[in-house]
């Protein structure tokens, strides 16, 4: 099938490559005419493992290709994917100016081609926004849905890192649609695919992207409270998850305890749930006790090594990892930024390393000082906070802390391995 996908971003880009390497012919559009020349050229504008080869060969052998014309790429294919941004507003809710400016584009094409084409949303929106925002776009141009045109709604399950094998391989595909023909057009887009495909009404898929998030922040959030209770009895919250995931019915991912989640996705989709919640007049509890929670977590880490180490003030700690979460350079929402500012706050000196996300997080917090090393990060340093759960710290033994002033070591993410240390004084969240 033609394709075309509106967005380069993190999920254009990668549901690009994926439905082009499937065999289907892929034209991406944005309106940044450097990110268009990059894709054109092989190199992906954005950093994900095994991106780099495959866009470079399926571009030579010319089954995908970048412009900044929406027409043309519209006129060219029989569906379109929306995968522009939601960004977060103000007040948590979500802000669809970029899917609206998309559908119209998408709209002026097609009142032009007069051929029969699925317009299908991949951005995260909340439910009512497919039908509410996009198809009256649609039909306001002259366009008549089933006729002239189909809708669907196709959430993504990409997670940063690894995004590519979850495309290829996910556990699940969903798809919505406001009737059977589009339905069907969406359901052939996948047919190589070995995994489940959930075929449904449009809002119950725009509702099972949010409600994924938002469960598995649950999970984390649920994870963290308990690690409170364990830290106070003796318990080890690690060990407890453990024993709890082995029921079939729970299962042990996404339980682990530590300084909280951060990221794109999980904060503003629970953020945006919260808002829209509230807005259909439901009270969302659990949301906001899971926001709350995560809030929390940097901060009782804060207090932990405060705990260890005294007043903060005039003492020097460094953060180990700055990025969100390991094998990535995002920041976003990373517990390295409150982490940060709550150590500022108290008149320490911080200093961070992350092997890769140091640029990005320099301007997110200022009086952060970057270290380019682990061991220019510790050497001198009172505390120590490791905050992203990189391969490269879980190596770090009692030898590698020795060059601190006071070796103190607060361990969020549970990535050393304490045994034998003798002169590093070490805790870890949930134990
Ligand atoms: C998340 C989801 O996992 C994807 O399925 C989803 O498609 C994506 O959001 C999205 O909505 O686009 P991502 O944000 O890339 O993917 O990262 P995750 O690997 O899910 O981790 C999120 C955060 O939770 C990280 O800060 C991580 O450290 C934290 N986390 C994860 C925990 O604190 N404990 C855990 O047990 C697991």
């Amino acid at each position: 099938m033609n394709i075309s996908i509106i967005g380069t971003g993190y999920v254009g880009l990668v549901t690009g490559v994926g439905l082009a390497e499937k065999g289907h012919r892929v034209i991406c559009v944005d309106t940044d005419g450097s990110k268009v020349d990059s894709i054109n050229r092989g190199v992906p504008p954005i950093f994900e493992k095994d991106l780099e080869g495959m866009l470079e060969r399926l571009v030579k052998e010319e089954k995908l290709e970048a412009t900044m014309d929406t027409a043309n790429a519209v006129k060219n294919s029989q569906v379109t994917f929306i995968c522009v941004g939601t960004p977060s507003s103000e007040d948590g809710s979500i802000d669809t100016s970029y899917v609206e400016r998309a559908s119209q584009d998408i709209a002026e094409a097609l009142m032009e081609t007069g051929e029969y084409h699925v317009v299908c949303v991949k951005s995260t929106v909340v439910p009512g926004t497919t039908e509410g925002l996009v198809l009256p776009i649609m039909e306001e141009a002259g366009l008549e849905m089933g006729k002239d045109m189909g809708l669907g709604m196709n959430p993504e399950f990409l997670r940063e890192g690894v995004a590519l094998d979850d495309f290829m391989n996910p556990d699940r595909i969903v798809i919505g649609g406001a009737d059977d023909r589009s339905k069907s057009v969406l359901r052939e887009i996948y047919q190589d695919f070995e995994s489940p495909i959930v075929v449904t009404d449009i809002k119950t898929a725009e509702m099972i992207k949010y409600v994924s998030n938002a469960l598995l922040a649950t999970k984390i959030s649920f994870a963290n409270e308990m690690s409170r209770i364990c830290e106070k009895i003796g318990a080890d919250v690690y060990g407890v998850m453990d024993g709890v995931g082995l029921d079939s019915r729970i299962e042990r991912k996404f339980l682990n305890a530590g300084v909280g989640f951060g990221g794109s996705c999980f904060p503003k989709d629970v953020m945006a749930l919260i808002h829209f919640c509230r807005w259909q007049g439901v009270n969302p509890r659990i949301l906001e006790a899971v926001i709350k929670v995560n809030e929390h977590q940097p901060i009782h880490a804060v207090n932990m090594l405060e705990d260890m180490l005294g007043r903060l003030s005039g003492k020097r700690i460094a953060i180990l990892g700055l990025a969100f979460k390991a094998d990535t350079d995002d920041v976003r929402e990373s517990r390295a930024i409150p982490m940060a500012q709550e150590l500022l706050r108290r008149g320490a000196r911080v200093v961070g390393y992350d092997p890769m996300a140091g640029k990005n997080f320099s301007g997110e917090v200022s009086n952060v000082e970057l270290a380019g090393s682990v061991e220019e990060a510790l050497t001198g340093s009172h505390g120590c906070l490791i905050q992203t759960d990189w391969e490269e710290f879980r190596s770090l033994g009692e030898k590698d802390f020795m060059v601190m002033s006071t070796p103190v070591v607060l361990d969020g993410r549970r990535v050393l391995n304490p045994e034998g240390f003798d002169k590093v004084r070490y805790r870890t969240i949930g134990r």
